[in-house]
Order: structure tokens, then sequence, then C-alpha cells
């Protein structure tokens, strides 16, 4: 009985994830958005489950699937609605992790019709969005959290910035230099950043990448 519950290092946990883009209205029929696949953030949530874990997964539209008995998947649009979702979750959880790629910026208005082709320029006002780690960092109590960067310079310097501003245990450094990795990729390259310390892997498939970061989490989970 004891190796069985070894095996299910997760059982009784609670891990919130998010995962994929964001769009952000312009008009009914247009948005701004990114090319995230969602293949990170659902990697992860589906080793957290295979260990026993209970995951909520709030995922921005992507075309990934994903069906267990203990997920609960919530469809988002926007930043303002990932947020609104997360934030309902994350006193209950265990864990939180950031896996989705949030526009930074939403139209300051959604256009109630089509905007029709006119000048040589269009100029669409945007605004900030909120973000989601931060907020959710700010307010940890006993949850672990964690967050990812995207950084094509000053990598680790930038991260460390993030890891600090946000009030994470740590932060996931995705490397842009190697080809294989990042959006549309199956692969990535990955460091994982302490405030005192940082550890470097390998550029392997992203369902290795979910098992390390996993892996990373259950020595502070049971700390
Ligand atoms: N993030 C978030 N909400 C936002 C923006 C980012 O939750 N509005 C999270 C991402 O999910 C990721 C982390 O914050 O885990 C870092 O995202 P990133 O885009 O690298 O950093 P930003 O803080 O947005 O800064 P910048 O884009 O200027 O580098
Ligand atoms: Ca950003």
């Amino acid at each position: 009985e004891d190796d069985l519950f070894a095996k299910l290092p997760l059982k009784h946990k609670k891990f919130l994830i998010t995962a994929g883009p964001t769009y952000e209205a312009i008009d009914p029929v247009r948005f701004i958005g990114n090319h995230s696949s969602g293949k990170m953030g659902y990697e992860i949530a589906k080793t957290a489950l295979q260990l026993g874990a209970e995951v909520v997964l709030i995922s921005g539209p992507t075309s990934m699937a994903l069906e267990h008995e203990n997920l609960k998947i919530i469809q988002v649009n926007t930043a303002q609605e990932m947020l609104r979702e997360a934030e309902n979750y994350f006193d209950e959880v265990d864990v939180f992790i950031a896996a989705a790629a949030v526009a930074d910026y939403r139209p300051a208005s959604v256009a109630s019709e089509k905007i029709k082709k006119a000048d040589t320029h269009l100029t669409i006002e945007l605004v900030k969005n909120p973000d989601i780690l931060a907020t959710l960092g700010k307010r940890k109590k006993d949850q672990i959290v964690i967050g990812f960067a995207l950084e094509t310079e000053n990598g680790v310097e930038n991260a460390r910035k993030k890891l600090e501003a946000k009030n994470l245990d740590f932060i996931v450094l995705n490397s842009l230099k190697d080809k294989g990795a990042g959006f549309k990729k199956d692969t990535n390259k990955i460091s994982i950043i302490y405030p005192g310390s940082i550890k470097e892997f390998d550029l392997k498939s992203k369902t290795e990448v979910a098992a390390d970061i996993i892996n990373e989490l259950i020595p502070l989970l049971n700390a």
C-alpha cells in the first residue's frame, strides 16, 4: 500500500493551471491574439492528473482536448475572464501554474459593428490587461505559485525580475535561442530559476518538460 501511494505523490493536491492564448475582441469578428498552442499547460495538467492531483484548467482558445474524472476545464476567451475564473479557485488550491500566453493589452473599446475599411491607416487604442499571475502571487498564502517567462534577450535577468515582482516560488524560463523551442513547437528548452539558484534542462518534448516542472515542485509541496 505504501508503494501505491508513492506512485500518486499528488493525491489530494489541488492544481490551478492557466493555458493557451487569450483573444481580445476588436469588433464582432476580429480579435488580438497570439500563436500559443496551449500544449505546455495541457501537458502539465495531464502529468499532475496522472500523479493523482485534482486539476482546474482555465483555458484560452486552443485545439487541445483533455478529459479526466479529476479535471475541470473552464474555457475562456479574454484575460479579464481568465482572471475572474482564476480568482474563483485560487484560495482552494495548493498550486497555481500560469502557463497561459495572456495578451498584455486589449482594445480600449470593442466596436459593436464590424469596422468598415476606410482610410489608409487605422489606429486601435489598447489598454493594459490585468496581470493574472502577479495578482494571485501577491495574494498567496500557502500556495506554490509558478510562472513562465518568454524572453528574447537578458533571459535570466528578466526572468528573475518577474520571479520577484510576481512573488513566485520559481519561474520557468523558455529559451528562444533553440530553434526547436517555443510556440507551435513540441519541444522546449527551459531553465528553472529560484531566487538563489538556477537549473538548466536539455531540449525536450513538452511532455518531458511538464514532468521536470512537476518533479521540481513536489519537494516544495511537501516542505
Ligand atoms: N501573465 C499573466 N497575466 C498577464 C501577463 C502574464 O498571468 N496579463 C503570466 C504568464 O502566464 C507567465 C508570466 O506571467 O506565467 C510571464 O509572462 P510574460 O509575458 O513572460 O511576462 P510579462 O509580465 O507579461 O512581461 P513582458 O511580456 O513585458 O515580458
Ligand atoms: Ca507578456
